[in-house]
């Protein structure tokens, strides 16, 4: 089996089981956005912050010149201590709190993408009362499914996510009466490990349908967010580190009608990290079961959750041994049944002490961990600190 390469003997210092972020890779993968999105003018990619916060990973995306798409008051935080300047922020999310506006308000951030009426009431009176004017976009909710996990879905009708299309007249003028927000644009994002391109040329029809609609008003976006979504390939990280942004930008660049001047931004977040990290695990003990052995692991579901929570796949290897394969069920210790990795995958002869890597977890991995069990959070380290 092909293996990724890892610096074991580094490996062997550190307490397991911990996340392991190879900076090449991520900055690899953060020179094709650039690349790729550079070739259409107006095309503006942020980092989505709830992908991976770790501080090391958001100073190398910072480095890169990438803007941060934040869903909570904390990811602000994050991206404002990261660095990010204030004016590649922006802010979604269906509960932002009196306490989350103000300090997005404070930041001066570019924009809030606002899920509801009552939101958008609350951000105007919030800004009023610091003498600001917030810019906002409305969230719009497309009802466009897309073709992956049901729990990651999050454009169609029966979401709680955005505001229904049939209300976007409505709340766009209400804005425009409203003295401390300022309409610059509309917000989509319909799901998320998006592989087919056709999902993304069905968002593109919705927002040129609904800016056609826009337009017999006289309403002009300046900004169009179309949110993240581009998937990775989970089964070949080796093979294939780099998701294909050439097509993903190209896709819009043919299918989404920009008027002039317009600016098109983008949210993605696990197209961008997934690939540099992997979760680092010690084999705890090799178990013989009645039909199958089972090789568990220290680390489990509070580290990533994923496998539990979405059956994802996450490609295993056992990066200190070269033997024979044989066929484990690979789980955690925790106090859960749905505490799997996966069944039955054929690795290289498993002992004690061996170490595995999970493979393609630099997304929704250490940001998701928890402590459940009262365990410790995973640390997180990047190839630059290993070498
Ligand atoms: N923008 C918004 C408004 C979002 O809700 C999301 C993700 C993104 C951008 C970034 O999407 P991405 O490019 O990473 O697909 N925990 C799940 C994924 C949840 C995604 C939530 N929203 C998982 O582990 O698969």
């Amino acid at each position: 089996m092909i293996k990724g390469t890892f610096p074991i003997e580094k490996f062997r210092e550190l307490e397991t089981p911990f996340y392991y972020y190879d900076t090449k890779v991520l900055r690899d993968t953060l020179e094709t956005i650039k690349k790729e999105a550079g070739k259409y003018e107006n095309y503006h990619v942020h980092y989505a912050v709830k992908a991976n916060a770790n501080p090391k990973v958001l100073g190398i995306i910072r480095e890169s010149g990438l803007g941060a798409d934040c869903v909570s008051g904390g990811e602000v935080r994050a991206a404002v201590e990261a660095g990010f300047p204030n004016d590649k922020i922006v802010y979604a999310g269906v509960g932002k709190t009196d306490k989350e506006i103000n300090y997005s308000l404070d930041h001066d951030i570019f924009c809030f993408n606002v899920e509801s009426v009552p939101e958008l009431e609350v951000i105007n009176e919030l800004a009023e009362a610091k003498g600001k004017v917030a810019k906002v976009a409305f969230r719009i909710n497309p009802n466009v499914g897309a073709h992956t996990h049901a729990n990651i879905t999050t454009g169609l009708a029966e979401n709680k996510f955005g505001i229904s299309m049939e209300d976007m007249d409505t709340v766009i003028e209400m804005a425009q009466q409203m003295n401390n927000v300022k309409f610059i644009g509309l917000h989509f994002h319909i799901g998320s490990q998006i592989l087919e391109m056709d999902d993304f040329v069905a968002l593109c029809n919705r927002v040129n349908e609904l800016q056609e609609k826009l337009a017999k008003h006289h309403i002009i976006c300046e900004h169009i967010n179309v949110g993240g979504g581009l998937g990775i390939d989970y089964g070949h990280p080796n093979h294939l580190p780099i998701p294909n942004f050439a097509d993903y930008f190209a896709t819009y660049h043919k299918f989404l009608h920009l008027q002039p001047g317009q600016q098109l931004h983008f949210e993605l977040g696990r197209a961008v990290v997934g690939q540099c990290g992997s979760l680092i695990s010690k084999v705890t003990y090799v178990k013989q079961g009645t039909n199958k052995q089972f090789a568990i692991l220290d680390a489990g579901m509070t580290d990533l959750i994923r496998p539990a929570l979405y059956q994802a796949y996450h490609r295993i290897e056992n990066i200190t041994s070269d033997e024979a394969e044989e066929t484990y069920d690979v789980v955690g210790p925790i106090c859960e049944s749905s505490d799997v990795f996966q069944k039955a995958v054929d690795l290289n002869k498993a002992h004690r002490g061996d170490l595995f890597a999970l493979r393609s977890a630099g997304a929704y991995g250490e940001i998701m961990a928890s402590r459940y069990n009262c365990r410790e959070l995973p640390k997180g380290y990047t190839s630059d600190e290993l070498v």
